[in-house]
């Protein structure tokens, strides 16, 4: 097993990265003293791995098993409230223990119900996606969607522990795995060129689930998350954490006009790296070769790389309403090489036109 520490004074937590962790009974011994525990999990994955979990924590504990409906188009109001009548119905006072058993979603609503619920209690994240292993988990933005945008509402909040038991990936269709493929690209394009080398050599590893890459691949990923986060943990710099919503603004728009749920936030966030990279191109600040380097190892990962067919003015709407838009001209992260990325808004707004407008296919 390895350990990644994320260093945040006295919000600092552990992050576990290996084999068979959900079976560690002395993990949650040290991090799930509670007496009383909430697992907030989902239809999807309490029948795999709820009862595996509920053993390791042991007899002594009254468990709260807590089952939301599948998918992203439940992330919202209705459900969180969901989590807070299951926890009142059981009495559930300021020491119990939330845990999220699931991908981001359940991870993102679950944390949102700790950081709120009478004021805040403790929750761990186990995340049971690829996605949610190299990126939700870690970090502390919790929320939930909005009908009138994604993440809308939320809170930064940090979990005592993060569990990511590469096992866990065994189940998870190929498509998940994929999507979660696009936030470890990300990695290598906003800061870790030799992650992104690395990628170029191991992508055919990954999609295969061969789990020393897996491993590999997690660690990386946190490991850049960490350094990240402890660097600007709310987001105030504008270049430094700001600079993973790379592709996310292109993405929130496809995802919102195309229906939550239906492009897999991963999917939709690879073809915003690629709207970003031929922006980036096109200002001449990114290299041919490297915005070709980029689409190639986006689709070797089994990722799309054409957009979904969305007006000009459709996708500059859903973009202007994005939360990281401020005044008129949106701001958007783009590519000054692989490895290396920024948060601006000065840029020609016609190569943004033409970029909306290009035919990629
Ligand atoms: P998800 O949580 O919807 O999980 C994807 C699908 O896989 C679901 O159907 C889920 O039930 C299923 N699943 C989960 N684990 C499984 C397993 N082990 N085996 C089989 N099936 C499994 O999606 P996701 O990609 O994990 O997360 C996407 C969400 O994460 C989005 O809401 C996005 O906004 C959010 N997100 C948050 C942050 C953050 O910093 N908080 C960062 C990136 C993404
Ligand atoms: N996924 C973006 C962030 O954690 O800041």
């Amino acid at each position: 097993m390895k350990t990644l520490n994320i260093n945040l004074g006295d919000r600092s937590y552990p992050i576990y990265i290996g084999h068979n962790l959900l079976n560690d009974k002395e993990i949650f011994q040290r991090h799930a003293k509670a007496k009383t525990i909430a697992i907030v999990t989902n239809d999807i994955v309490a029948p795999l791995y709820l009862n595996i979990l509920t053993q390791t924590l042991g007899k002594d504990k009254k468990i709260i098993p807590i089952i939301l409906p599948d998918g992203e188009s439940y992330k919202n109001l209705d459900t969180l409230n969901l989590i807070y009548d299951e926890l009142l119905k059981n009495k559930a006072g300021r020491d119990v223990l939330l845990i999220a058993l699931g991908g981001g979603v359940v991870g993102d609503i679950c944390g949102f119900a700790a950081a709120s619920f009478m004021r805040g209690v403790d929750f761990i994240q186990i995340p049971t996606t690829l996605l949610s292993q190299v990126d939700s988990s870690v970090g502390g933005k919790t929320g939930i969607n909005h009908s009138l945008g994604k993440n809308m509402i939320g809170a930064f909040y940090q979990p005592k522990c993060v569990v990511a038991d590469i096992n866990l990936l065994n189940t998870l269709p190929q498509r998940e795995l994929s999507a979660g493929l696009a936030e470890v690209i990300k990695y290598g394009l906003i800061r870790d060129l030799e992650f992104f080398n690395w990628l170029e050599t191991y992508m055919k590893k990954l999609t295969n689930k061969d789990s020393a890459s897996l491993i590999e691949a997690v660690e990386r990923s946190c490991t850049n998350k960490a350094e990240v986060v402890e660097a600007d943990e709310l987001e105030s710099d504008k270049n430094i954490r700001a600079t993973l919503n790379l592709g996310h603004t292109f993405g929130h728009a496809i995802e919102n006009e195309m229906g939550y749920g239906n492009w897999l936030h991963g999917e939709a966030v690879a073809i915003g790296m690629i709207m970003a990279a031929f922006m980036s191109k096109e200002l001449g600040w990114l290299r041919t070769p490297e915005y070709l380097r980029i689409i190639q190892l986006i689709e070797l990962a089994g990722l799309p790389i054409t957009p979904p067919d969305i007006s000009e003015k459709k996708f500059l709407d859903l973009m202007m309403s994005d939360k990281k838009t401020k005044g008129n001209q949106i701001n958007l992260v783009l590519q000054t090489a692989i490895g290396e990325a920024m948060l601006t808004n000065e840029y020609d707004p016609e190569i943004l036109s033409k970029t909306l407008t290009h035919n990629f296919s």
